[in-house]
């Protein structure tokens, strides 16, 4: 398995451009499967889990095809079966769910199951298009979806605002007879880039953003070309980067209006993060880093997937941080990784009690999650010394070129290949 080999302390400086957003390509390009025509899309970030979502639309007979920042969806017969083999290696395969019921009115997608990051069931995708006049059944670890008379516009409220949840209903919804309005929504921007893309195809949402969302069903949608927004996660990330290293990075791309929760935290903890025509410039604060508490929330608030890349930033701080984790259980993984780092860190249950100013230190440490990942390679470009992360195929699933746009700006970190 390939590793990233980083030999820490320099602080980076440079430009960095900001990739499309991961988190809004999946479902996107699982929208797809509910357009009934070809559709390209730029901006797509070199991914794993794209790579593995073309694959999947390949498999359910769309023609698909990725290159240079484009996936070309064919329009096509399709299949209804997602098969364990790919749903096993990306639990978003879920989010073909709600398209192929809306488009063939029947689906068979494999259980996703756990995953490191806690439990993850998908109790309240089903709930919601059980109300839309879906029945399920489980079969052989298959969910078996059915509506022979299509799926009926009904009125959802969510029991808490589920992302993924949230995008398969609303891809479900675009194609049902009569209206649908969800309650309870989840308000991420890749929602808001989600509809905006099925709008483009001609669906008639609206809302997106806010708490309720509207649909007027239509009979089809047609194919169109679409640029994917950038990724606010990656962003946030080298934002950080440029804090715990010392350095001063500027930002191209960087979808700073997506990000208050995140800057004004960075800006409480000592960064100074400017808008220029350029872009977005960050640096460290004159008077250095300073703890800050953090409660992970979903959006607008704290997002749950900075919290790891927060918390190196933290331990670089002066002060005690509590960092609360709320949308997932389980997702202090890095926790044990950083403290072998030199980090002091205790976990209290959906608590972490941060105290800042030791020193890290290089260290062979492990990524257990993508997040977490990405926050190991941040404490190897602080710490003194030589860090090996590995098993990065984790980070791989999120992060484009992460090795070249580093160097790019100075850092030295290589990724060491398996056979080496
Ligand atoms: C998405 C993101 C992920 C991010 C998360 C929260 C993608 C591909 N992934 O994941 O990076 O960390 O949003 O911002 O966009 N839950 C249930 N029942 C359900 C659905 C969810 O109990 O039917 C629980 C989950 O176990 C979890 C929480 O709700 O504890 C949040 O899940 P959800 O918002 O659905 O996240 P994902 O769509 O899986």
């Amino acid at each position: 398995m390939d590793s990233f080999l980083i030999e820490g302390g320099v602080p980076l400086k440079g430009t960095i451009s900001v990739s499309g957003s991961k988190n809004a390509a999946l479902p996107i390009i699982m929208a797809a499967i509910a357009v009934d025509g070809d559709v390209t899309y730029t901006n797509v970030p070199d991914l794993r889990d794209v790579k593995t979502t073309i694959k999947l639309l390949n498999i359910l007979g769309r023609e698909s095809a990725f290159e240079n920042g484009a996936v070309t969806v064919k329009n096509g017969e399709m299949s209804i079966e997602a098969p364990y083999d790919l749903v096993k290696t990306m639990r978003a395969s879920v989010l073909c769910l709600g398209p192929l019921l809306a488009r063939k009115r029947e689906a068979k997608v494999s259980l996703p199951g756990g995953c490191a990051i806690g439990a993850r069931p998908v109790d309240q995708h089903l709930a919601a298009l059980e109300k839309m006049g879906a029945k399920f059944d489980l079969e052989h670890g298959y969910i078996h979806g059915r509506c022979p008379e299509g799926l009926k516009g009904a009125h959802i409220r969510f029991d808490f605002p589920t992302v993924g949840g949230t995008e398969n209903v609303l891809m479900a919804a675009c194609l049902a007879e009569g209206e649908t309005v969800l309650e309870n929504v989840a308000r991420e921007p890749e929602i808001v880039d989600l509809a905006n893309f099925l709008n483009a195809c001609g669906a008639q949402i609206e809302g997106q953003g806010s708490t309720v969302i509207r649909v007027q069903g239509v009979e089809r949608l047609h194919g169109c070309e679409y640029s994917v927004m950038p990724d606010r996660i990656e962003a946030g990330t080298f934002l950080i980067a440029a804090g715990v290293t010392g350095g001063e990075l500027l930002l191209k791309n960087c979808p700073i209006g997506d990000m208050s929760a995140v800057v004004d935290k960075l800006r409480s903890a000592g960064m100074v993060i400017e808008e220029t025509d350029e872009g977005v410039l960050a640096r460290c604060g004159e008077n250095g880093l300073k703890a800050v508490k953090v409660n992970t929330r979903p959006h607008p608030g704290f997002p749950t997937d900075m919290q790891a890349q927060f918390m190196v930033l933290m331990c670089c701080a002066e002060g005690g941080s509590l960092m609360e984790e709320n949308i997932f259980e389980n997702r202090f993984m890095h926790v044990q990784e950083l403290v072998r780092m030199g980090a002091d860190i205790h976990v209290t249950g959906s608590s972490a009690m941060v105290s800042g100013g030791a020193k890290l230190m290089g260290a062979p440490v492990m990524a257990s999650d993508l997040r977490a990942g990405a926050a190991l390679v941040l404490a190897g470009l602080a710490a003194e010394g030589e860090t090996r992360v590995q098993r990065i195929y984790h980070v791989d699933r999120g992060y484009e070129h992460l090795v070249e746009k580093l160097s790019a700006a100075g850092a030295k970190i290589r990724r060491i290949k398996e056979e080496d």
